[in-house]
């Protein structure tokens, strides 16, 4: 399938290509996406053995590169986050972030205290390797706020799901606000409103695949070619260019992760 047709450059700032929903097929769906301008993906590790997958596939696909961290939903019963699982990635030249790591209260596989100390802890070693963190919050909006007014992180809080207030105080942090394929649903309209009022300099593109694929795929496996699809909607709303809105992007992605060459 050809999208993008003017070929502008996709960078996907948040996505799980270690998932086993790409096991059969991933060099094809590679190749596809680059021939659709996906430049660069960041996969996100959700716990210590995707992490060290994410290194893998950064070796192996020139676009992809990675984030290391432990996902709330991930977290391993009755342990405590252990830097050392992390620290043999963290100077591989294409490790960009510490992610994702954050708070989720609607599966609740975790107590909130238990998740709350995960998160501080992760958060605290990010600051250490001097690395921004990319955040995970469902339904955990007021605990999210919280800890990052107090930790005061360089990163993003992806897949941004709260309220417009909400997203003024993470602007004020100094932080980006990750907008994914959700942007496109009937039912967005508050996601809606936080698009409109957002500035284009803190917006980062992004798909979350294999899930939340955008508009006309709602449902179906994504990838990060369909991030073309969320910016038409994202440029709709701004009322601005679909290339606009991947250049901003682009630019955002390169300032906060400085590690990109
Ligand atoms: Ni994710």
């Amino acid at each position: 399938m050809q999208i993008n047709k003017d070929n502008l450059p996709i960078f996907d700032s948040h996505a799980h290509f270690d998932d086993k929903a790409f096991e059969g097929d991933l060099s094809a769906v590679v190749n596809e996406m680059k021939a659709n301008g996906v430049v660069g993906v960041i996969n996100n590790a959700v716990n210590y053995t995707s992490a060290k997958k994410c290194i893998d596939l950064a070796n192996r696909y020139d676009i992809f590169y990675s984030a290391v961290g432990v996902h709330p939903e991930d977290l391993y019963d009755g342990e405590d986050f252990n830097p050392q699982k992390l620290i043999p990635f963290i100077d591989h030249p294409k490790t960009l972030a510490i992610g994702e790591i954050g708070l989720d209260y609607h599966w609740d596989t975790h107590p909130a205290e238990v998740q709350k100390k995960w998160f501080k802890d992760q958060l605290d070693f990010a600051a250490q390797v001097n690395l921004p963190v990319i955040i995970h919050d469902r339904e955990a909006h007021n605990d999210t706020l919280e800890i990052l007014k107090k930790h005061k992180p360089n990163g993003v809080l992806h897949c941004f799901s709260g309220s417009n207030e909400m997203a003024k105080e993470i602007l004020k942090l100094g932080m980006y606000i990750g907008i994914g394929g959700v942007v496109t649903f009937k039912n967005a309209k508050k996601l809606v409103e936080v698009v409109k009022e957002l500035p284009l300099d803190r917006l980062l593109l992004e798909t979350d695949a294999p899930y939340l694929s955008p508009e006309p795929f709602r449902g179906k496996r994504c990838q990060s070619d369909l991030i073309y699809f969320t910016a038409e909607r994202v440029a709709e709303i701004k009322g601005i260019t679909t290339k606009q809105v991947l250049e901003a992007s682009l630019n955002n992605i390169k300032t906060l992760f400085n590690k990109i060459k």
